[in-house]
């Protein structure tokens, strides 16, 4: 991502809130304070927020980037584009970003995956051409939100709204990062199963320029040959 900028000068970055890319953005702060990159010049798109929250709620996915990202690095405050979850009419919040998406393509797109299969908020069924929508989150994404500073699921939000598979799809470049044992199995589905809407991660597959990130627990289900592949 660093060699990108550095190359281009400008770069069109989706980030993915979770905990799984927070050593990655520890890094970019580290690189940007030693001088090494600068991200004046990058747009950053969220990749999915919670419906009813807004950017400035503590438990959004907006605040969430600020401080695990955002306020570390020299990026423009104009320079950083979210889903607004508190719209009242989220089909327009939708259309909003899809195009702004569409005028400014993402080059590098950081993805995590979901323990259902999902990638941002586009749980099982999904449409593998979706554009941004709202989603009624499943009883997984539910309960893994209490890893994110909700203190009990009852407030949790119990919608999303999120970039679709298609609109992610058109990303330059994909990077799947997936961190632990936990994600052992459903990286292997992710890499060798089906592509399916029933799991949404697999549309990876489909996808020409794809950078799969594991550590060694997330990659113990693949084959070993695949290992340097990977
Ligand atoms: C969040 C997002 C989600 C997460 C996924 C994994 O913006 O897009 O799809 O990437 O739920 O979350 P963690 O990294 O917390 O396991």
């Amino acid at each position: 991502m660093c060699d990108f900028i550095r190359k281009h000068g400008h770069a069109n970055i989706g980030f993915a809130t979770g905990s799984t890319p927070l050593g990655v953005y520890k890094y970019l702060i580290e690189s940007y304070q030693k001088g090494k990159v600068s991200f004046q010049n990058i747009q950053a798109f969220n990749l999915d927020e919670y419906v009813g929250l807004k950017p400035g709620h503590p438990r959004s996915f907006a605040s969430a980037m600020k401080k695990d990202l955002f306020s570390h690095i020299d990026i423009r405050l104009e320079s950083i584009h979210v889903l607004d979850g508190s719209q009242q009419d989220m089909d327009q919040e939708c259309q909003r970003y899809e195009s702004l998406i569409k005028n400014n393509p993402i080059d590098i797109q950081i993805l995590g995956i979901g323990m259902d299969g999902h990638i941002a908020y586009n749980e099982p069924g999904s449409p593998l051409d979706g554009m941004c929508h709202v989603v009624d989150l499943h009883q997984e994404s539910i309960e893994s939100s209490l890893d994110y500073g909700f203190d009990n699921i009852q407030d949790v939000p119990r919608q999303g709204v999120t970039q679709g598979i298609g609109t992610i799809m058109k990303a330059h470049q994909l990077i799947m990062m997936a961190k632990g044992q936990k994600k052992a199995k459903l990286v292997e589905k992710m890499i060798y199963g089906e592509v399916t809407s029933d799991f949404p991660s697999s549309v990876i597959q489909n996808h020409d320029h794809v950078l799969v990130c594991l550590d060694q627990g997330a990659a113990s289900q693949l084959k070993e040959e695949d290992y340097e592949r990977y």
